[in-house]
């Protein structure tokens, strides 16, 4: 068996002071996470009764509610938990270090999920489902939610070869459609850049993650094999 006593650092500070690093770094993508997921959550609380009367209601909610608040639920997770990284770290707290990794690899876990998930999920097959139930609403008795939407994305219709029912275009008092855009460019526009930003900080925060649990990994290791004695413990 090889012997990988002499591959970790004799001295924590070599595991901690990277470690805190790649979890300060951790913690700004995790702020970019909630930012993004926040943006999306507001964005997509316009698209509320849109979403209730459309006939792919549960398909469509998922999209609109559960994707961007499942971002920020596991932005604030990282927030929370490289903070926390840093301070075991700093302190060489044992238990808190083992707690802190097994924390990550579930995160892990999660992440792998989300990402293997948001790179099958194609920015077109969000605005194709947006743009099928925005169809069959236009067409249904709760139009008017339509209307609303429109005037809050600043557009007409869904695109150039949607339904063109005159009362569902924003005018203004002369009769003037408001807006030149189709909904559909508008909506692709603004879902396409956030979801490249989550795509990069997710990968980004996979590779750094997985090197963090490593240094964590060999701190333990490392604390494990060399009992503190008091005086260190006050050091
Ligand atoms: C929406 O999400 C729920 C819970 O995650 C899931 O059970 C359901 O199958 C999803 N619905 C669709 C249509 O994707
Ligand atoms: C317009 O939107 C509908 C519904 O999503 C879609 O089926 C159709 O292909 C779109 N047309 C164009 C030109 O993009
Ligand atoms: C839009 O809804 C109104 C009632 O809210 C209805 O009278 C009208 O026919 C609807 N338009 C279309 C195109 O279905």
């Amino acid at each position: 068996m090889v012997d990988t006593t002499n591959l970790i650092p004799n001295t924590p500070r070599y595991l901690k002071v990277p470690l805190i690093a790649f979890n300060t770094i951790l913690w700004v993508l995790g702020l970019v996470l909630v930012i993004i997921g926040s943006i999306g959550v507001s964005f997509f609380s316009n698209f509320k009764d849109f979403t209730k009367v459309s006939k792919a209601s549960a398909a469509l909610s998922n999209l609109t509610t559960g994707a961007p608040a499942g971002v920020l639920v596991i932005g604030i997770f990282f927030v929370i938990l490289t903070v926390i990284g840093c301070f075991v770290a700093g302190k060489e707290k044992l238990v808190g270090l083992v707690i802190y990794t097994m924390l990550m690899l579930i995160i892990l876990v999660a992440l792998i999920g989300v990402g293997g998930k948001a790179l099958t999920l194609h920015n077109d097959d969000v605005v194709k489902q947006i743009g099928n139930a925005w169809e069959d609403v236009s067409n249904g008795p709760k139009n008017s939610t339509i209307l609303k939407l429109e005037n809050f994305l600043k557009c007409c219709y869904w695109n150039s070869t949607s339904s063109r029912n005159p009362l569902l275009c924003p005018k203004d008092s002369k009769g003037i459609p408001k807006y030149t855009d189709t909904c559909d460019s508008v909506i692709s526009s603004k879902i396409s850049s956030n979801l490249y930003l989550v795509g990069a900080a997710a990968v980004s925060i996979g590779v750094i993650e997985f090197i963090c649990m490593l240094f964590a990994l060999f701190l333990i290791i490392r604390i494990c094999r060399a009992p503190r004695t008091k005086s260190y413990d006050y050091q």
